[in-house]
């Protein structure tokens, strides 16, 4: 069930989370209850391992039988050396985890520093509750009620609730598109293939998206044979989605983003082994998050032009699929032999790029995709890698994953990487003939099909899907990059 959050002078004080810093006075001190309530919490905090520390929590009961939640703010001085709305972020992701594992419905949040600060401190608080507390659980048809997320209703305790319900919806509707893609993400293989996802990027034009499926006979009579060659083992036809918004002025050219929509890659004949192979039901990642990043732009009436391009295809293994040492021949016109049908990816993106660039002669054009394995050996899940032809574009997209804790690495695209994918019978081979710097090698084969427009490249493949909680979602599909790309428009293109 989805979690309501409101804001309200008066909130229910039932189950009350109240902030304390650590090693300080409790933080609602002077302002909350009366003095035996206090004594009642100092003595609960001396006597427990609690100390304020950021994402510890403390639930403590009155002889009334009220439920109070401390949660930890950590030291008060260092508020302001952080990131502030990320810090304020994951303090709201503290509250959701405290009343979540108090195994509450409904829980109110009253915190004083927030109280006596401006909406952007209570409206972010509110984001990383949201964030923290989004769950999958449609396919669960036997779990007892106390087994599944429980928390369903959150209120913030402010005297400015007007202020903050303004400053929160933005945010609110970030968080939605954040859960449409982590819900692609997740469906498996069997639910999402290139007609769901294709429906998936149809339904954005409720929010007002312009929406094109180009249909597998299109795709054939343009000369995507890259993009052909991958899907041609599957039962699926394959497709190409493109979503506009047109939230800027009539005739400026557009912000482009282009994903990878593989809805599962087996490998193709050159076929993954089975540990781990589920996984790549996360293949989708790249096309999901630009889903997510459309319906938010849109939902927001961000004044700006962007198109979104997804390749959707899915790599299966087959009597018709394409053979390790095929030929073919991309949208660009370049040939490619594909000496292995599990570097896919850069297949579809070759020609959905060619196509992106070409059609709607973007001002810039940035890329997801869960390319490359050696993109987790390299960064591991902390961080995605990011690959750019311009130094201004790249310095912007570290500066908004910093901004949003989505946190990117920049590797290089040097020249001396590319003769590593050239071929002995075409244009290019997709894959190197060295050992090393798969990730790298990958990005150049893109960058083969990227003209003289500004382009980035982010590999996802390792923040995509995550083993282990996060501060802002829980374990499983992260959406990373929906918020970092939506920062990137908002803080450089919007005027
Ligand atoms: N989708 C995979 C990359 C991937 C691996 C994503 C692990 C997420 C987690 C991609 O299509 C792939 O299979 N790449 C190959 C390339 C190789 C054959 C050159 C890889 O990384 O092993
Ligand atoms: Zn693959
Ligand atoms: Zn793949």
């Amino acid at each position: 069930m989805a979690l309501n959050i409101t804001f309200q002078n008066q909130a229910p004080t039932t189950v009350l989370c109240i902030g304390v810093h650590e090693n300080g006075p409790l933080a609602c001190d002077p302002g909350y209850g009366d003095k035996d309530t206090r004594d009642l919490l100092s003595k609960a905090i001396q006597n427990s391992t609690f100390k304020g520390k950021i994402s510890q929590s403390l639930t403590v009961f009155t002889q009334e039988g009220q439920r109070l939640i401390l949660i930890g703010l950590g030291v008060k001085e260092n508020q302001d050396k952080s990131n502030r709305e990320i810090y304020w972020q994951k303090i709201g992701s503290a509250v959701s985890c405290a009343l979540q594992s108090a195994g509450c419905t409904e829980g109110s949040v009253d915190i004083h520093d927030a109280r006596e600060e401006d909406s952007f401190v209570l409206s972010n608080i509110a984001l990383g509750t949201l964030l923290r507390s989004w769950r999958f659980e449609k396919y669960f048809t036997k779990k007892e009620p106390d087994e599944l997320f429980r928390l369903t209703q959150v209120t913030f305790q402010t005297t400015m609730a007007e202020a903050v319900e303004k400053a929160f919806s933005p945010l609110a509707i970030l968080a939605d598109s954040v859960f449409l893609t982590r819900s692609l993400v997740t469906e498996p293989g069997n639910v999402v293939n290139p007609e769901t996802l294709a429906l998936a990027a149809t339904s954005l034009q409720k929010a007002g998206v312009t929406v094109e499926i180009l249909e597998e006979s299109e795709l054939k009579k343009l000369g995507m044979g890259a993009l052909l060659g991958v899907g041609q083992g599957s039962a699926h036809d394959s497709k190409v989605a493109v979503m506009r918004w047109d939230g800027g002025q009539k005739g400026d050219a557009p912000l482009a983003f282009v994903g990878k929509g593989v809805t599962f890659d087996s490998g193709g004949l050159s076929l993954k082994s089975s540990t781990g192979m589920e996984e790549m039901k996360d293949d989708m990642g790249g096309a999901g998050v630009v889903i997510g990043l459309m319906q938010a732009l849109a939902l927001r009436k961000a004044k700006i032009n962007c198109v979104g391009v997804i390749a959707l295809v899915e790599n299966m293994p087959s009597s018709t699929a394409q053979r390790p040492g095929d030929v073919v021949t991309s949208l660009s016109g370049q040939t490619i032999e594909v000496l292995n049908t599990d570097a896919e990816g850069r297949l579809i993106l070759a020609d959905a790029l060619w196509y992106t660039q070409d059609r709607f002669k973007p001002k810039l054009m940035i890329d997801l995709a869960t390319l490359t394995g050696a993109m987790v050996v390299c960064l591991g899940k902390e961080r995605a890698g990011l690959f750019a032809t311009d130094d201004d574009l790249a310095n912007k997209l570290l500066k908004a994953g910093e901004t949003v804790d989505e946190l990117l690495w920049r590797l290089p695209l040097d020249d001396a990487y590319d003769k590593e994918i050239n071929s002995n019978i075409a244009d290019m081979k997709n894959i190197s003939g060295g050992r090393g710097a798969g990730s790298i090698t990958a990005a150049k084969f893109l960058q083969r099909f990227v003209n003289n427009v500004p382009w980035a490249h982010l590999d996802i493949a390792g923040v995509t899907l995550m083993d282990k909680d996060l501060p802002l979602s829980a374990k499983g599909a992260t959406a990373f990059g929906v918020r970092l790309l939506n920062r990137f428009v908002e803080d450089n293109y919007e005027g």
